[in-house]
């Protein structure tokens, strides 16, 4: 199967999909030009200011926060099913202790846009050059999500919002 560029509006279904089914990857990769991948389990996708936009949330205390911080860009890569595992490893494993990619046996592969790669095992790629940025403003947030989510932790999420520059998905 080749990858092939495709409107990202045709991916839309099937990575939503897989959010439920917890296959999908994010990858940041910062100034040392080494890729990291974390597990992302919330996000959307559509138009915003007229664009196309993929939208995270990540915990300061993920690396790969400090990676997509410092390039501004991220991609994210859904896995096809089969390879939950995978998604459950790089979820509770971090990239300061582990070569997520060697130990699962990913394999990074340029992607058309961005310095950071994508990842060749998954079927679906977004490309994404962050245009907006903003921290979980708390006070805002419905008290129920604010204790039922977060409880103690201050480690509230940072809302990322990427253009999508490029969706690539497996194509015969
Ligand atoms: C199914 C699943 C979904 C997750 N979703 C998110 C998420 O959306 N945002 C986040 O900050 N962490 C999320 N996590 C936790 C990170 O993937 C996890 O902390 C990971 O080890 C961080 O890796 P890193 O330190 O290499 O960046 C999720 C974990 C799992 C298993």
């Amino acid at each position: 199967m080749a990858k092939k560029i495709v409107d990202f509006r045709e991916c839309q279904a099937e990575t939503i999909k897989a959010y439920d089914a917890k296959r999908v990857l994010l990858v940041g990769q910062g100034r040392s030009g080494k890729p990291n991948v974390m597990t992302i389990g919330w996000g959307s996708l559509g138009i915003i200011w007229k664009k196309p936009i993929f939208t995270i949330y990540v915990r300061p205390s993920r690396y790969t926060y400090s990676l997509i911080k410092e390039s501004g860009e991220f991609t994210v890569n859904v896995l096809p099913p089969g390879m939950e595992e995978v998604a459950k490893y790089c979820g509770s494993t971090s990239g300061r202790d582990v070569d997520k990619f060697e130990a699962k046996g990913l394999t990074p592969v340029p992607s058309t846009q961005l310095k950071t790669p994508i990842i060749k095992e998954c079927i679906i790629h977004f490309e994404c050059r962050i245009i907006y940025q903003n921290p979980l403003v708390t006070e805002e947030l419905a008290k129920p999500i604010l204790t039922g989510i977060y409880g103690d932790s201050t480690d509230f999420h940072r809302i990322f919002c990427g253009e999508i520059i490029a969706c690539e998905a497996d194509r015969p």
